[in-house]
């Protein structure tokens, strides 16, 4: 098969990954649940962890990396956390429903107010446009990185900078790029950071995690146990024990640290370039065909490796599942959990047919999709 549906999640993993995994499942015990060895080997485990990933996304504090199971628990957690009725948020059309369903509930059922900032028909934003939504009880903003439809990134040192000046929270969904593409939280400003680790970080479903940047209050969506404190009746206050109720997955963890290493041991800016090229390359070599649309903005170099396109007003699921059976090639038709970017598109009814690279993807499989897709669209 050639994979590229990366962006849903990455499926070849690092060998070093799937060791530290299967060695995990047999040597790790409860983290804070015991002095034994295997509980301690846990603990130690999460902690280097935890220190590994505040120093790839430049995170102050180790403490304040929270483990989640993905980043749609991510932001779950960093928004129904930090809003309260009466408050005010901004995001922009190209999120992923990750951000919307919880802003959507929040806004239904827990008075807060919300504005989305429109896309044209490339999947752009107009930065002006969030500085024109900023109102008094405005708390936060929150955005993705990058499209997972079309693979444009936003300017989030931009965005950053608009918190920054405004004094509001930035929560980034750092879903498509972590791992990929380098982000420096206190250098762009980002108060909280989710992300998932079974998409370009390499690692195992079922993992991923809140970034918090200094001193900003956010209260537990789940309570339970923590091995520690356990007289209390509150869930304990210090990170990251008030956010982490219940036992962590460790074995999972330990795979995204082995992503980790192997990320950096490659280099995020190796990895950004091979997957970049492979993404221009098929971009080059599909956009020009008779019947094909591409949607997304190309004219920045900088991107998150998707192409998205149509061939003629063919449901894209059919186009997707031609590209499966005919020629082993997987990707991934429909909506994406992106209403508002097929809205912008103007994709509602036909949806696009994605193709997204990843770092053990080659230029023979990019050439291979090009030619399929010259072939389908010719039929
Ligand atoms: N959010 C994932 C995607 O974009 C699953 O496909």
């Amino acid at each position: 098969m050639i994979y590229l549906d990366n962006a849903a999640t990455t499926m070849r993993k690092p060998s070093c990954v799937v060791e530290a995994v299967a060695k995990a499942l047999t040597s790790l015990g409860n983290a804070s649940r015991g002095a034994h060895e295997g509980a301690l080997n846990s603990n130690r485990l999460l902690y280097r962890t935890r220190g590994k990933l505040a120093k790839l996304f430049g995170c102050p504090g180790s403490e304040q990396v929270i483990f989640t199971n993905n980043s749609t628990e991510a932001l779950n957690i960093a928004l129904s956390g930090t809003l309260k009725a009466g408050d005010h948020v901004i995001t922009t059309a190209l999120e992923h429903n990750s951000v919307l369903r919880p802003l959507y509930r929040l806004n239904r059922e827990g008075g807060v107010a919300l504005s989305i900032v429109p896309a044209d028909s490339r999947g752009c934003i107009d930065y002006s446009e969030i500085e024109k939504r900023i109102v008094p009880s405005t708390r936060e903003i929150v955005c993705t990185h990058a499209s997972n439809l079309t693979g444009n990134l936003l300017d989030i040192d931009r965005i950053g900078a608009i918190a920054r000046v405004h004094g509001l929270l930035f929560i980034l969904d750092a879903s498509q790029t972590a791992g990929a593409v380098p982000i420096d939280m206190a250098a762009s400003g980002i108060s909280l950071l989710c992300f998932t680790g079974h998409k370009s970080m390499m690692g195992p479903q079922g993992t991923g995690g809140l970034c918090i940047n200094g001193d900003i209050d956010v209260e537990p969506l789940k309570v339970g146990g923590t091995g520690v404190q356990s007289y209390l009746e509150e869930q304990p206050r210090e990170y990251p024990t008030r956010l982490e109720a219940g036992t962590l997955n460790g074995h999972g963890v330990a795979g995204l640290s082995a992503a980790v290493d192997f990320i950096n041991a490659t280099g995020i800016d190796v990895i950004h370039a091979h997957e970049s090229a492979l993404a221009r390359r098929f971009y080059e070599g599909v956009v020009r065909l008779p019947g094909v649309r591409v949607y997304g903005d190309f004219s920045s170099r900088d991107r998150c490796p998707i192409v998205a396109l149509n061939v003629g007003d063919v449901d894209s699921a059919l186009v997707c599942d031609a590209l499966a059976r005919d020629y082993g090639i997987a990707t991934r038709a429909g909506a994406h959990c992106a209403p508002l970017m097929h809205r912008a598109l103007g994709t509602e009814a036909q949806g696009a047919v994605r193709f997204s690279f990843g770092y053990f993807n080659t230029m023979e499989e990019t050439d291979a999709a090009i030619e399929a897709v010259r072939e389908i669209a010719g039929r």
